[in-house]
């Protein structure tokens, strides 16, 4: 034991028993070394001489005030960030290329400006004639943005040190080239080293800082995951290309509730709010058509209705295909394997697809329920009620669990005019109970029941 060295990549992070020339973990070479440890003990004789200091410790009972925060006005993005920006927070917002990264944070960044905020923009991707010219084209060129081209770090950070602005944005992380890093911009080695700096400097000179980071193909932030580990809030902007709904999503937040979205249209004149996401989520549901159901879903703190659709049809391939837009395909899977064990319904030599409309992502395991509902719905040809939303998760053994913010979801069903909801309920299972302000409630027992009551089989 004494003896035990370990070595890491410098690249990855990954962590080896022996040196090597090259990573197995992402293949670069010499980037192995070993660690050095940190400790003093008999396990590190020769490096542990020198001692730490101690640091103090502290009570759990002190009181702190929660941080002050700076609202843009921009609600959806207020919303997102857990309630307005916090001083010295740093903050990543990730997405495709041309999704609309640049124009949220010209808007974002000119809404700061003008209700006080001292703010920076620093281009590394356009020329500042360009983002001159998209500030014309929304309107906000009177702004007081003070606005730079730049792609050396140290003259960055050289210049916020000077300026001392309170909200420093960054677009992006890729092309910011930090001197001190032996490698081209871009590369996982800059990004990391760019997003360590920029957080660091946010910290230490309290100021926010925001970080444009472009997904890979393979979905994630291009450079390594650490980057999302440093900042304090990751924020990834979604959407289909075809769409014009774009959805601002926490998936990470030190200062706020993770999960929470903010919906926004682009439009001709950039980025505007949409103040009622599920209105604009249906607005493209035509009449009642088998395959359709409407779930009411929960995203954060908010009620969201969208519509999934299904469509079921005889395969002509040997090994049928399952397609999924939106939800997970391994969930998928699970409710065709639950439905066919527990109700004897077969989906062999079946293709299945299924969408959830406006290009909206669900994780819920609440989705279940309608999932089921839109299969059944589609493989039996009958439309479901348009005016009835459904939500519940389903068990492995065909027993329904009650989603959570039943009434929340209820309530906003509501509020878009549904009379009818089916969704299993904490208490006695039953029909017909009617809830406040004319929405009947159906509660399903089970998988089973719910088949039986809304399709006659079971
Ligand atoms: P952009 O913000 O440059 O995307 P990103 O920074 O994520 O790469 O936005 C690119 C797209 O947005 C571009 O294809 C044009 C469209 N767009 C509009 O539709 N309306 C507008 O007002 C603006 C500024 C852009
Ligand atoms: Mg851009």
């Amino acid at each position: 034991m004494a003896k035990s060295k370990t070595f890491s990549c410098s690249e990855c992070g990954a962590s080896f028993s022996k040196w090597s020339g090259r990573c197995e973990g992402c293949g670069a070479w010499n980037t192995i070394s070993e660690d050095a440890p940190l400790a003093s003990g008999p396990a590190s004789k020769s490096l542990g001489a020198r001692r730490g200091s101690a640091v103090p410790l502290t009570d759990l009972a002190v009181e702190e005030t929660p941080p002050p925060r700076t609202v843009s006005g921009l609600g959806e993005l207020d919303r997102v960030l857990g309630g307005g920006l916090v001083p010295a927070s740093a903050i990543l917002v990730g997405g495709d290329p041309g999704i609309g990264k640049s124009t949220l944070l010209l808007q974002a960044a000119a809404k700061f400006a003008r209700s006080g905020l001292k703010t920076v923009y620093v281009s590394g991707e356009e020329a500042s004639a360009q983002v001159r010219m998209r500030a014309q084209r929304l309107d906000l060129a009177d702004a007081p943005v003070r606005l730079a081209a730049e792609t050396n770090l140290r003259d960055i950070l050289t210049t916020l040190e000077a300026e001392r602005p309170q909200l420093a944005i960054i677009d992006s992380i890729q092309t910011m080239w930090a001197d001190n890093v032996d490698s081209a911009p871009g590369s996982v080695s800059q990004v990391r080293a760019a997003a360590h700096e920029l957080t660091n400097f946010a910290k230490r000179r309290g100021i926010s800082v925001i970080m444009v980071g472009h997904v890979t193909k393979e979905g994630q932030i291009a450079g390594p995951r650490v980057v999302e580990h440093m900042v304090d809030t990751v924020l990834y902007f979604e959407g289909e290309r075809g769409h014009q709904f774009r959805i601002l999503r926490a998936v990470k937040n030190r200062f706020g509730p993770a999960d929470e979205i903010g919906v926004f249209e682009m439009t001709g004149g950039g980025l505007s709010e949409v103040l009622n996401p599920s209105a604009l989520f249906l607005s493209e549901r035509g009449a009642p058509s088998a395959g359709s159901v409407v779930f009411a879903g929960i995203e954060g703190t908010r009620p969201v209705l969208v519509e999934l659709q299904a469509l079921v049809a005889p395969t002509p391939h040997s090994q049928p295909r399952r397609t999924v837009v939106g939800w997970d395909g391994g969930r998928l899977a699970m409710i065709l394997a639950v439905l066919e064990a527990r109700c004897g319904i077969p989906f062999a030599g079946l293709d299945v697809y299924l969408n959830v409309a406006g290009g909206m992502k669900i994780s819920e395991p609440a989705a279940d329920l309608a999932v089921a509902a839109a299969l059944l719905s589609a493989r039996e040809d009958v439309a479901l009620p348009a005016d009835t939303v459904v939500f519940g998760e389903i068990s492995l053994s065909g027993a329904l669990r009650p989603a959570p913010q039943t009434e929340n979801r209820l309530k906003e069903a509501q509020k878009l005019g549904f009379t009818a909801a089916i969704a299993p309920a904490g208490g006695k299972a039953g029909s017909g109970s009617a809830v406040g302000g004319g929405l009947t409630l159906t509660r399903p027992a089970d998988l089973t029941g719910f088949v039986g009551e809304t399709f006659g089989a079971g």
